[in-house]
């Protein structure tokens, strides 16, 4: 296999992280980025908070022991049930010279900084939505901002299945916004905590009522990356400059080669990769 040593390791469950990737691409163009995606075991927003630990912790081991020395969980399932863990108990173990990033931390610091809100939906998987995460986040930050949730556990399916723009996806688009808007009826902005709704956008900005904004996590990711960076210069020392990219999924190469295409809105090649342990 290539040598992977001094990428930025980007981890998803499946298509949804290369919304992250993009985002980063365009604020951090420099570096170089390995991108994994579980395509073979997504969704992981409907599984259990094992299942979701072990199948993350999996992945970043796998992107360590490709020479990843920085992994950023490209996914709001994965950050809300196996980031803590991964840094409190398994990071010194693996290696401490390493960092394992998520994403939820970011996005609640962004909306707990923006103070034109007052009632924020947070859009996003089931998993997600019962961690209570980003309540449990952006209530340490700025206890009086209200925060409905919402789960919408089908929209996860409609992308990985390249159906984000069908017709059948409008049904489901508007019946969890519905729901959203009818138990808060006063919501300034939702964010779409989950890194495949991006996909859905168009769709989601149709169904809410005027007046509602959307936040989208890829550009707030990428601020918090770059400052990060600057925060922590023996990290960015010792990430490569080539500007590549590279990517690797768990699923077949070609059919995610195709559906990540439309993501990524060039033609990309994969290869496929079994994870260490991926069996267990
Ligand atoms: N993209 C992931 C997230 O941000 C979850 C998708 C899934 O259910 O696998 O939560």
């Amino acid at each position: 296999m290539a040598n992977f040593a001094r990428m930025i390791g980007i981890f998803d469950s499946g298509y949804g992280g290369l919304t992250i990737l993009g985002e980063l691409r365009r604020r951090l163009p420099q570096y170089d980025y390995l991108y994994l995606g579980d395509n073979a075991r997504a969704p992981y927003g409907s599984r259990s908070f094992d299942i979701v630990y072990r199948y993350t912790l999996q992945a970043v081991e796998q992107l360590f022991s490709l020479g990843c020395p920085l992994v950023i969980l490209a996914c709001n399932t994965a950050s809300a049930k196996a980031l803590r863990t991964i840094q409190q108990r398994d990071l010194p173990r693996l290696d401490p010279e390493r960092r394992v990033l998520g994403i939820i931390r970011p996005s609640a610091e962004a909306i707990a900084a923006d103070q034109t809100i007052g009632h924020v939906g947070i859009l996003a998987t089931q998993g997600t939505v019962d961690s209570l995460s980003y309540e449990l986040e952006i209530s340490k930050l700025r206890p009086s901002v209200r925060i409905a949730q919402q789960a919408c556990p089908m929209w996860v399916p409609l992308v990985e299945n390249a159906e984000a723009d069908s017709a059948g996806a409008d049904f489901f688009v508007r019946q969890y916004i519905d729901r959203l808007c009818a138990s808060a009826p006063d919501l300034d902005a939702v964010l779409l905590g989950c890194t495949h709704y991006p996909l859905l956008l168009p769709k989601i900005k149709a169904a809410l009522p005027a007046g509602i904004r959307t936040i989208l996590q890829g550009p707030i990711v990428a601020e918090s990356l770059a400052d990060y960076l600057v925060r922590h210069p023996e990290m960015e020392q010792r990430l490569g400059r080539g500007a590549s990219v590279s990517y690797l999924t768990t699923e077949n190469a070609e059919r995610f080669q195709q559906t990540a295409q439309l993501f990524v809105g060039e033609a990309i090649t994969a290869s496929t990769c079994a994870i260490i342990g991926g069996n267990r």
